[in-house]
């Protein structure tokens, strides 16, 4: 295990996303309480996270990772056992140096994600629930949509340093999927795009951090619904 590899810590700023207080309706609804973490398997995570450390130093780094996230998303229940069940949106850091990041992204119920750049190839591999992708390129200044991913348990795509993606989960359900890229994402400034407008920004950990928080409030406040 890498001394850069933060275990299991949920970043601050862009990717610091832990249950808010926001009320359901209400500035006075107390917070609902969430039940315990599942429980994860730390020696599997760890054997993946050295085999992606190992694969990253090939000639060919970005195909020799896929290899090893698409063997390991094969088998999708034993990866969410060894992540452990998503019921929070967030990002959860298993590695972080200056050539490869790892983390496990988990999306609430149909939770969307503006159209980003990351300037640097990315794998992206689902191990439960769906992560629909939107492909973008700039057209004449603005971007353009022109094709889509979706990902279902156990697929993987790699996406070239080039891209833009937005995000969905489409489901009623938690998706949980392992991201990797060929640099250290957090470290880097990139682009995003407003959904409506699509003008370009400078990538702002605050205003991710926003969007995953109104996600989990309008996930917390659709669960006490029911
Ligand atoms: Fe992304």
């Amino acid at each position: 295990m890498s001394e850069a590899m933060t275990r299991r810590d949920v970043l601050k700023g862009a990717t610091a996303v832990l249950a808010t207080a926001t009320a359901c309706g209400g500035a006075s609804a107390p917070p609902r309480q969430r039940p315990a973490p599942a429980a994860r398997n730390s020696a599997e995570m760890d054997r993946f996270v050295a085999d992606c450390i190992a694969a990253a130093e090939d000639d060919q780094p970005q195909e020799a990772v896929q290899e090893v996230l698409t063997r390991a998303v094969s088998e999708p229940r034993a990866m969410l056992a060894a992540v452990g069940e998503p019921d929070t949106a967030g990002l959860t850091v298993f590695h972080r140096s200056e050539n490869l990041t790892i983390f496990a992204a988990a999306w609430t119920p149909q939770m969307n994600l503006m159209p980003h750049n990351h300037l640097m190839w990315a794998l992206i591999g689902i191990y439960t629930g769906r992560e629909d992708n939107i492909l973008w390129r700039r057209e004449d200044d603005r971007l353009t949509g022109y094709g889509a991913e979706c990902l279902f348990e156990g697929d993987v795509v790699a996406l070239p340093d080039t891209a833009i993606h937005s995000v969905t989960n489409p489901l009623e359900r938690f998706t949980g999927g392992i991201h990797i890229y060929g640099g250290d994402f957090f470290a880097t400034t990139r682009s995003q795009w407003d959904p409506e407008s699509l003008t370009e920004q400078p990538s702002d950990g605050e205003v991710i951090r926003r969007v995953f928080e109104r996600a989990n409030t309008r996930a917390r406040c659709a669960a006490d619904e029911t």
